[in-house]
């Protein structure tokens, strides 16, 4: 079966495209998947880049969506047949967070989804939404239940809230599409006026161009007659977090999701005490989590935005598109 292993140095012109033996039959508790789609996500990107060191030969991604061919013994939660989508902390299963670091997750610390077929303990997947496609399923594992983390799960999402999405990357539109499904208010940023045309189309309230409006959280508090926003997923990290701080409500949830902007930086300490507001860092979620997801994204028939789908063998292309920034919603792969 085809997989992609990183070759050394890392780079998009390292991942290379292998031959490999087709996994074992399922055993006592595990099943085999015929992986189908995977999607991209800015971490899968700085693992094939090397910018997150893994050894030699790691397969990356870590989304993953199929079917599944086999079950072995003592399963019962699926059967030959059903479409499933990987989880991003195969051993998170419920509870509070378990996991601080990426040793367990598919495509860094472990071999990820960019292969034909898997057979891994059943404990790894869950149901993929009903009538989507992989493509559309495997944009779950990580962006889509980032965001449902991020507002429903920890930010207590209800009708009437105003949300700020920072962007147009995956995580966003998510966060986007499920706070307007639940009847919140959008406020969204973007460096290019197409996309905020679009984000207009999909909903959003209000839009804000964070290149032409450096001090866009003023520009929330004016939209908001003052009183700022009740959750901001916050992707950008230290260049973004002080006018988050500055966009987010008394007593609102500022979800600390991505380091677009870089991994550290100086926080204004005074300016959120003041807001006393709670900023609260994120990774992706639990199996529990996503299964919930799951029966919420049925529930309100939100649907991925896909912004395209490479091939497999074009997996370089795929993340030079990504590099590109052009992209709006997720960019998939297939095989
Ligand atoms: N903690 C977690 O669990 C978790 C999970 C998933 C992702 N993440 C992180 O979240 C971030 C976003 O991930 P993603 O997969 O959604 O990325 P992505 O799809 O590659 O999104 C990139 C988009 O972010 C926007 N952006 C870039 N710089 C920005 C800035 N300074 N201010 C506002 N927006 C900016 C751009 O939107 P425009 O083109 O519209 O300007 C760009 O298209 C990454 O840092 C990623 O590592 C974290």
């Amino acid at each position: 079966m085809k997989a992609i292993r990183i070759k050394h140095p890392a780079g998009l012109d390292n991942l290379a495209i292998v031959e490999m033996p087709e996994p074992p039959p399922p055993g006592a508790g595990e099943i085999q998947v015929r992986l189908q789609a995977s999607s991209l996500n800015y971490h899968d990107f700085a693992v094939a880049m090397g910018y997150i060191p893994t050894p030699e030969g790691r397969i990356p991604m870590a989304d993953g969506a199929g079917v599944v061919e086999a079950v072995g013994a003592g399963v019962a939660e699926f059967k030959p047949g059903d479409h499933v989508v990987t989880t991003f902390f195969p051993h998170w299963l419920d509870g509070a967070p378990l996991v601080g670091n990426f040793a367990t997750v598919p495509g860094d610390g472990v071999d990820g989804y960019a292969r034909e077929r898997v057979t891994l303990p059943a404990a790894f997947f869950t149901y993929a939404p009903r009538g989507w496609s992989h493509a559309e399923a495997a944009t779950l594992t990580t962006a889509g239940l980032t965001a449902w983390r991020a507002l429903v799960v920890e930010g207590g999402l209800k009708a009437g809230d105003t949300v700020l999405v920072l962007g147009t990357g995956g995580v966003s539109i998510f966060a986007l599409q499920l706070a307007r499904a639940m009847g919140a208010e959008v406020i969204a940023t973007s460096s290019s006026d197409a996309k905020l045309e679009r984000l207009r189309g999909m909903g959003a309230a209000h839009t804000i161009n964070y290149k032409t409006t450096p001090e866009w959280g003023r520009a929330v508090r004016e939209i908001t007659s003052g009183r700022g926003v009740d959750h901001v997923v916050e992707v950008g990290g230290p260049g973004t977090l002080p006018q988050s701080v500055a966009a987010v409500r008394i007593g609102g949830h500022i979800s600390l999701i991505g380091v677009l902007t870089g991994r550290s930086g100086e926080i204004p300490t005074a300016s959120l005490m003041a807001k006393q507001a709670k900023l609260q860092g994120i990774i992706v979620g639990s199996r529990r989590q996503q299964m919930e997801m799951v029966r919420g994204l049925e529930a309100t028939g939100i649907r991925p935005v896909i912004d395209s789908v490479f091939p497999l063998d074009d997996i370089a292309g795929a993340f030079r598109h990504e590099m590109s920034g052009k992209h709006f919603g997720k960019i998939c792969l297939e095989f």
